[in-house]
């Protein structure tokens, strides 16, 4: 990627490098603003990092982001906090911090049912019967950026209703991974708000959550299902560890992310797939201009990229 319109901005908008600290009359201290310069370094920085590119019109958003850290760690201004998190001392705790604070979190249980339909009613019984033969009786499913569990919880479920009766003879592995450990933390904890699971079929929801005053406790044999994992997708050396998935979701991440680095993250996906194996993504999301790799399969309102 190329950051070459700062020499454009600094003509447009002068050549002030510096972060203004200015102190209003309340003294509250927070009126900082992120020069576009800056604003440059640091989108070069997190894109470097984690692969999320935050385009222009987003200036706003990653400067109130960055505001919570500056501020807990009393530092004065964004070039500050770009030199503190460039320490080699401190870069690999602070980074953690800097993903935490910037990644975007939202989602909930059976997001996209035409997806669930598919991989329970078609896609895992096939795999199912591809392997029936073979010593290897495991189907190996990824929920890649898991955020709090509930993608993966939701397939534990599916399999636990539908699949785990018909083929007693097969085990099943679901990992979740997510850059943030924050999220990863909520997602081992089984401990869900109404909001979360606003979309659960209302039998799943009695059958596999207590409630417990304003919170939905997940039944702990599906919690056992599904292991989480700490991985950022743009780490190359992790993402090849990554190997012989049947199914992964990849969804609602790549949004984030410029063409560069979606290509680069599916290609990964690509060669953590079995052979005949299929990554679903968000339901707004397109391989168009990213990956000719993959042959585009339909189910019911809903498509699936198949390796072949
Ligand atoms: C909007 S949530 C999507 C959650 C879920 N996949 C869904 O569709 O409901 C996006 C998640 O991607 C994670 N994320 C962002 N950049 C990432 C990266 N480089 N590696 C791994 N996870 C990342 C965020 O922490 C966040 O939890």
């Amino acid at each position: 990627m190329e950051f070459n319109n700062s020499n454009f901005a600094r003509s447009v908008f002068g050549t002030a490098e510096t972060d203004n600290r200015v102190i209003s009359a309340f003294g509250s201290g927070d009126n900082l603003t992120l020069s576009l310069g800056t604003f440059e370094r640091w989108r070069e920085f997190i894109y470097n990092s984690c692969g999320i590119y935050f385009q222009d019109n987003k200036k706003y958003l990653l400067e109130s982001r960055l505001l919570k850290r500056l501020n807990h760690l009393k530092l004065n201004t964004y070039e500050e906090y770009l030199d503190y998190i460039n320490q080699n001392s401190k870069k690999s705790f602070e980074l953690k911090e800097l993903f935490e604070t910037i990644t975007i979190n939202e989602t909930f249980f059976f997001r996209n049912q035409p997806q669930m339909d598919a991989l329970g009613q078609k896609i895992i019984p096939d795999i199912i019967k591809s392997k029936a033969s073979g010593l290897n009786k495991k189907v190996r499913i990824w929920s890649a950026a898991s955020s709090s569990g509930e993608e993966a919880y939701s397939i534990a479920i599916l399999i636990n209703e539908l699949i785990k009766p018909k083929f007693p003879d097969f085990a099943f592995e679901i990992i979740g991974t997510d850059i943030s450990n924050d999220v990863l933390q909520k997602a081992r904890s089984g401990i869900y708000k109404e909001y979360a699971v606003r979309n659960i079929p209302i039998f799943y929801l009695k059958k596999y959550f207590e409630r417990q005053d304003n919170e939905f406790i997940l039944d702990p044999k599906i919690k056992s299902m599904v292991r989480f994992n700490e991985l950022n997708l743009y780490d190359d050396f992790k993402m090849r560890t990554m190997i012989n998935f049947d199914v992964i979701f990849c969804a609602n991440v790549l949004i984030y992310f410029d063409t560069k680095s979606k290509v680069k993250v599916v290609n990964h996906l690509y060669n953590s797939l079995n052979k005949n194996g299929y990554l679903f993504i968000g339901y707004s999301e397109t391989l168009h201009g990213v990956s000719q790799a993959f042959k585009l399969e339909s189910f019911p309102k809903t498509i699936g990229y198949k390796k072949i």
